[in-house]
């Protein structure tokens, strides 16, 4: 990373901490608990880096990309709600510390605290694509909600979850940076493409680390889709590869309420057999490789460089 990132990044974190205050403690106790946990801080990396790629340098890029983290990280808080996680960046989430309702206020404050920033900021078409890309977050959490233990939930259903989930604020942040910027309609579609192609390699590995992560590295309980029925991509290609009888059986597992360790074990060995490990990195790969390719249409930059580098890196991450 160069210098001029890594300043900017250290910038964020002042820029956030300016930008959380509130006088109700429980408020600042809960988002600090979130922000001091660490977290990639990938979003914000997106907005300074596409920004930059089009020519913006102007200060209060730490004020847009701070209100991105915001959006995340209020979602984070309610969806290990939904979810029921218990780890978080390494620590105690935020709901098993204080409980699911604070969680789910502190989750609103942050959002809402976003959009103050964004009016702040006083530009409509950032806020039209942030606010659009929030309503899709919630959206995909719905979405994946309503598809939980259903078997019949195949891989179309979870790229739509994906795709509202997770890509889509990737997607809004790379896209933000390009408006800022002024680039023309085919820079601003490329950028967004850069950040959904990301947004679903980002997800597809992030559904793999569930499985075959290290827990310590990657901050987050184990085996946590399968338990909570969720049906990401490794165990989607393998159903997809299994014969019906196979397939019934595992889906039987699947339903049910209470899953002992050696039903966590069989679906594991079901996937190796099905090579559904490798065929889910497959597809986090290809997508990786078309986000890269979408920023072709700019000229060789450190920015650009630095945005490929992230593609890559999103590929080995182990946290
Ligand atoms: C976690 O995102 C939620 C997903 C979309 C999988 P990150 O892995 O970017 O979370 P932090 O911010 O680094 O903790
Ligand atoms: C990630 O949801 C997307 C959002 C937080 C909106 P997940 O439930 O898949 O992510 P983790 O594993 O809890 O980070
Ligand atoms: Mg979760
Ligand atoms: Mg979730």
């Amino acid at each position: 990373m160069n210098a001029a990132l890594f300043k900017s990044l250290q910038g964020i974190e002042e820029r956030m901490r300016e930008n959380l205050h509130s006088d109700v403690p429980l408020v600042h106790l809960i988002a600090e608990h979130l922000l001091s946990g660490g977290g990639k801080r990938i979003r914000p990396l997106l907005v300074i880096l596409s920004a930059r790629l089009c020519g913006y340098h102007r200060a209060d890029l730490l004020d847009l990309a701070s209100a991105v983290e915001f959006i995340h990280t209020a979602s984070l808080l309610h969806d290990d709600v939904v979810d029921d996680s218990a780890l978080r960046r390494g620590r105690a989430s935020a709901n098993s510390v204080w409980g699911n309702e604070a969680s789910v206020l502190v989750g609103d404050f942050l959002f809402a605290r976003s959009f103050s920033i964004l009016v702040r900021f006083g530009n409509p078409r950032i806020m039209e694509i942030l606010s659009g890309a929030t309503e899709i977050m919630a959206e995909g959490e719905v979405l994946q909600l309503a598809g939980l233990q259903d078997p019949s939930s195949g891989i179309d259903h979870y790229l739509r979850v994906v795709r509202c989930k997770t890509a889509a604020l990737m997607a809004a942040a790379c896209r933000c940076g390009a408006v800022l910027g002024g680039v023309d309609a085919e820079g601003e579609a490329a950028l967004e493409g850069f950040g959904l192609e990301l947004g679903m390699a980002f997800q597809f590995v992030d559904d793999l680390l569930d499985y075959a992560g290290s827990e310590e590295e990657f901050g987050k309980a184990q085996g946590g889709d399968l338990s909570e029925g969720k049906l990401t991509l490794p165990l989607l290609q393998a159903l997809r590869r299994a014969e019906p009888e196979e397939r019934s059986s595992i889906q039987g597992i699947i339903a049910r309420e209470n899953k002992s360790s050696a039903d966590f074990q069989r679906v594991f060995s079901f996937i190796e057999r099905h090579d559904g490990f490798g065929a889910a990195r497959n597809s986090a790969r290809q997508r990786v490789e078309e986000a890269k390719n979408r920023l072709r249409i700019f000229a060789d930059s450190p920015e650009k460089k630095e945005l490929l580098d992230l593609a890559d890196f999103l590929m080995e991450r182990r946290c």
